[in-house]
């Protein structure tokens, strides 16, 4: 059988990076493909190159044969393919209906509105979405955007669609029926190309996989060839993975007193109710639950990016309950791909600088008047160092960098001012296997320090491995508190899910 899609030899440099390094890959009708790499492998700039948004030095693109050149997004839509891209297209102030007009006024078939109308409903049905075509965007949960913009594609008949890392913003129910809907896809003869460095959801998918490695292809493997630790070991090479072990503690004294908080309602999300935990110096504490129960509100409460309706919080006895005086207590890591605000860089600005956004008044930092600039550098190279940030030549703005390798870049800030609580939401979404691991590494040697980590995340692997407690939240609600050596996966599912334990 004949590829559909050629790939072949495409190098994409960008000043002082080279991106793409002779790629190829070969797109086979009916098959979902997963591209799979480390964090600045290259991943999303192929995609970039295959949608017509960049395009590339040298290499071509093949499709049934004939050679391709895509000069804009335009032209790959038109030769089917389609891509759903990190940050949506969308217009938030429109309704799905008018996002969806605005992306197909150019078919010549959709002239009346009653007939895409009617198609759209064709299409919500035989996939069962839950959408309402008049809501406007802004009200819609992030997964319901992704919803829109598939549907986007569906009507434009691609036979070749592009996910990349469409799980990192989807609770893992909506993850489940987006593996349905792209299942289904696949039986009707679809390509898909797929983005994740989840490895449950590449061995749940992949019918074939190509893995990445600094911008080129190093091999190509068929569902039944791979499994986790073969692509894992092909991903990484010899590259170290941190290893580190948990060690035995007992707690004694309370870093943190989280009393009867409340917290307003955000858009579609849950609030605070009545939340109360203590934090003991030193511990890890997971809070499990699934994305939208509360968490983000936890996460922005406690670090100062918001206030509580009703409660206190105190640390030995101060109360910090006012956001100011929170700050030099606690800080965050967050990844939260809907609120950019909340990643909190700054992206016009160099890693160096962004490495010292929150320490910039540091004497070490300052010489005199002026920033001390041999000290950033060297801090930077410390950090890029730690983390294996991939950073591109010197000076570059940080919204340049791969996904992954910008997430590197908030935790090294924060870990840096070497808080005595750690609030970190989600902190290895998006993050290769490595790096994550690198992650997990560092709150634990931060915990031989009495570092005490709030641990927020929706990977239960995550949480059963580093916490020493896990409470559970649904609805803005603690339903459990256990102990991750005697507890099981159903345990935590079904607090999860509202349930209560006898
Ligand atoms: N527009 C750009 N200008 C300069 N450098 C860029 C640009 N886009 C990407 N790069 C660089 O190209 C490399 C590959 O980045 P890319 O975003 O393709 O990685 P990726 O495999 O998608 O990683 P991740 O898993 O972190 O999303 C990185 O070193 C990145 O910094
Ligand atoms: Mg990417």
């Amino acid at each position: 059988m004949e590829p559909i899609l050629k790939i072949d030899s495409v190098v994409k440099t960008f000043p002082g990076v080279r991106a793409l390094d002779g790629v190829c890959l070969n797109i086979y009708e009916g098959e979902i493909h997963t591209l799979l790499g480390e964090n600045g492998a290259g991943k999303s700039t192929l995609m970039n190159v295959l949608n017509g948004l960049y395009s590339p030095d040298s290499g071509n693109i093949v499709i049934d044969g004939s050679p391709y050149i895509f000069k804009s997004p335009k032209d790959s839509i038109r030769a089917g393919i389609g891509m759903v891209h990190q940050h949506f297209m969308l217009v938030y102030s429109h309704t799905v209906f008018e996002n969806i007009l605005l992306a197909v006024e150019d078919i010549p078939f959709f002239f009346s509105r009653k007939r895409l109308k009617k198609r759209i409903t064709e299409i919500i049905r035989k996939f069962n979405i839950s959408i309402d075509l008049d809501e406007p965007i802004w009200k819609l949960s992030i997964g319901q955007q992704q919803w829109v913009e598939l549907i986007k594609l569906l009507l434009r008949d691609c036979r070749v669609l592009i996910l990349d890392e469409p799980t990192a913003v989807l609770t893992p129910q909506e993850a489940d029926r987006l593996f349905r809907f792209l299942k289904q896809l696949r039986s009707e003869g679809k390509s898909i190309i797929f983005i994740s460095h989840k490895m449950r959801e590449v061995m749940e998918l992949s019918d074939r996989v190509t893995i990445l490695k600094k911008g080129s292809s190093v091999k190509e493997l068929l569902r039944g060839s791979f499994d986790e630790n073969i692509l894992a070991g092909l991903m990484i090479g010899t590259d170290d993975v941190p290893v580190w072990e948990k060690t035995e503690k007992t707690f004694d004294s309370i870093i943190l007193s989280i009393e009867h908080l409340y917290a307003d309602k955000d858009k579609n999300m849950s609030d605070l109710i009545d939340f109360s935990i203590d934090l003991r110096k030193g511990e890890i504490l997971g809070i499990a639950g699934v994305a939208g129960n509360g968490q983000k509100t936890l996460a922005e409460v406690l670090t100062g990016l918001k206030n509580p309706k009703a409660g206190k919080i105190t640390t030995g006895g101060t109360d910090i309950t006012n956001a100011d005086s929170r700050q030099s207590h606690i800080a965050g890591i967050a990844h939260v791909p809907e609120d950019r605000k909340a990643m909190g860089i700054a992206p016009e600005m160099s890693v160096d600088d962004n490495l010292i956004l929150k320490s910039y008044k540091n004497k070490k930092f300052r010489k005199l008047f002026m920033q001390n600039r041999k000290a950033i550098e060297e801090n930077a190279r410390e950090q890029i160092d730690a983390f294996a940030i991939k950073t591109g030549p010197k000076g570059t703005p940080v919204r340049l960098l791969s996904g992954g390798n910008i997430q590197k870049v908030i935790i090294a800030r924060e870990l840096s001012l070497r808080p005595s609580v750690l609030v970190a939401l989600y902190p290895t979404r998006g993050l290769d296997i490595g790096s994550a691991e690198y992650v997990h590494k560092v709150i634990m040697d931060a915990r031989e320090q009495d570092m005490s980590t709030i641990l927020i995340s929706e990977d239960l692997d995550e949480l059963l491995k580093l916490s020493d407690r896990i409470a559970v939240m649904f609805r803005g609600e603690i339903t459990g508190v256990v102990d991750p050596k005697k507890t099981t996966r159903e345990e935590i599912g079904l607090l999860m899910s509202g349930e209560t334990l006898p």
